[in-house]
């Protein structure tokens, strides 16, 4: 089991990186790991406690990385093994941490275990699917595989043929994977798509589902009550071996896409898994304070979750709270106790982009992977010289050169709530607000924000320390939609 005293990821603050779309080094027109330590410099004067990165692994990028055909090396378009050894090493010296993504659910169809090792993926036992199941994507989850003629089960893309978890050799070689990582000096990883590491041993039919998800899923996917095809009730067989094989000190993040209520069993060996109802939430007190309420409850996560509210899946936060609620997200997400994810750009304010035309993404999410935008005055935002594989899309309040000299800025509330919540003592509370407005106390500090559709009452408060747009000082008696504060009492 994890230290549970003080780990270092308590409180943490984890900055994503999507690497493709972070910055070139050598303008081929995609991000890469050179590119990434080269822009260090502003992820450490965010003051935030780690990077995770997205997957940099050698993939034949049908599902963005997501699709790894080697563990234990880099791709060539991100670098090499040493430039991985470079990153970490900088990483380091700023005092940042280091997380991998690591997907074991799936591995690329050109994995040469698919094979090699046939017996590590889920066969149907007959000519044609095995059961309904549907992709995650939309579309059957069982594809021929044209060179033996059988059907493999791929809870993704097709090209993402799904492991299995029950067959001990499976359970042996991806923990080595970790293990691989933590040896060169890597903090933790971001486990990917756990939900889907063990499904029913019979590989029985979802029944048909009697109502809407309890989170987003593709109207297809949606169709089914995924009671058999993910979340099977041994899931901790897999997570102990990938335990094993990450060692005790290393932080394991769950990408557990189940509401909070569900995240126990994967909690008896993660550290944390993310909160994806607050992800999802409505942009209203009532949605807000509820899906808070259930990744603290005693009886379930109790406060063992990762926040995050935008990530490279989904629309990007202003395209999601509402242009304008940008501030109050930031004030909410960093604000709340325990470890926290800020997805790259969002500190820019960066929204959603036209996509890629042909688009990348199949499942259409290009438009939320557009480059990071550096500087306006540079071709391309500062992100390649070259032709950058996804536009580079401005963002609203301008990119990080610009904001970084404007004291008003959207970054610089970013760098100044993530040096405020150091300062927070233990012990959380929801306060009661009037209406449309979200109130909780952080130890001595109380947060304040407004989410309604417009103006509304402050509660009173104390001295203000920091107002999302405003100033400091005296608590103002009203709150325009989408702004906040942070009050001493
Ligand atoms: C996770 C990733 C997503 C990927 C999927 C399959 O949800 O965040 O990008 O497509 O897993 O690996």
């Amino acid at each position: 089991m994890p230290d549970a005293r003080n780990p270092w990821w308590r409180d943490a603050v984890v900055y994503q990186v999507y690497p493709r779309s972070f910055q070139d080094s050598d303008g081929d027109g995609e991000g890469d790991l050179a590119g990434v330590a080269r822009r260090l410099d502003h992820v450490a004067s965010l003051g935030v406690d780690a990077v995770w990165l997205s997957p940099i692994y050698p993939s034949p990028m049908a599902d963005g990385g997501y699709d790894v055909s080697d563990y234990e090396d880099v791709d060539p378009r991100f670098g090499t093994l040493a430039d991985f050894d470079a990153f970490l090493a900088r990483a380091h010296a700023r005092g940042m941490r280091v997380l991998m993504d690591v997907v074991p659910c799936h591995t690329s169809i050109e994995h040469r275990w698919f094979r090699e090792h046939p017996d590590r993926y889920v066969w149907s036992d007959r000519d044609g699917p095995q059961n309904n199941w549907i992709g995650t994507f939309g579309g059957p989850a069982w594809s021929k595989d044209p060179r033996s003629g059988r059907w493999y089960l791929h809870s993704f893309y097709p090209e993402q043929p799904d492991l299995d978890w029950r067959n001990p050799e499976v359970r042996q070689a991806m923990p080595r994977a970790l293990g691989f990582w933590v040896d060169r000096g890597v903090d933790g990883f971001r486990v990917d798509a756990i939900d889907r590491l063990m499904k029913d041993p019979e590989l029985r039919d979802d029944p048909p589902a009697t109502g809407p998800p309890a989170l987003p899923l593709h109207p297809e996917h949606a169709t089914l009550e995924h009671v058999h095809s993910r979340n099977a009730p041994d899931v901790g067989v897999a997570l102990a071996a990938l335990r094993a094989g990450a060692g005790d000190g290393t932080l394991l993040v769950g990408e557990v896409y189940l509401p909070s209520a569900g995240l126990g069993p994967y909690l008896e060996h993660l550290d944390v898994a993310f909160a994806f109802e607050l992800f999802h939430s409505q942009w209203n007190v009532a949605a807000v304070r509820a899906a808070i309420e259930a990744a603290l409850d005693p009886a379930g996560p109790a406060g063992r979750v990762a926040w995050v509210l935008s990530n490279h899946d989904f629309p990007r936060l202003p395209d999601r709270v509402g242009h304008g609620n940008e501030r109050a997200a930031a004030l909410l997400a960093l604000t709340l106790p325990g470890t926290v994810f800020v997805y790259q750009g969002d500190e820019i304010g960066m929204a959603d982009g036209p996509g890629g035309d042909p688009p990348r993404d199949r499942w259409g999410r290009d438009a939320f992977r557009h480059p990071m935008r550096w500087d306006d005055a540079e071709p391309h935002g500062g992100f390649t010289t070259g032709d950058p594989w996804l536009p580079s899309t401005p963002a609203e309040g301008g990119a990080v050169a610009t904001q970084e000299a404007n004291p008003a800025s959207l970054l610089h509330l970013y760098r100044d709530l993530i040096a405020l919540r150091r300062s927070f003592a233990p012990g959380f509370e929801l306060l009661d607000a009037p209406e449309g407005v979200l109130a909780f106390r952080r130890g001595e500090h109380v947060v304040v924000l407004n989410l309604g559709p417009g103006e509304a009452p402050a509660p009173p408060a104390k001295e203000v320390v920091r107002h999302t747009h405003g100033a400091t000082g005296k608590a103002p008696d009203r709150l325009g939609r989408g702004e906040g504060f942070v009050s001493k009492g």
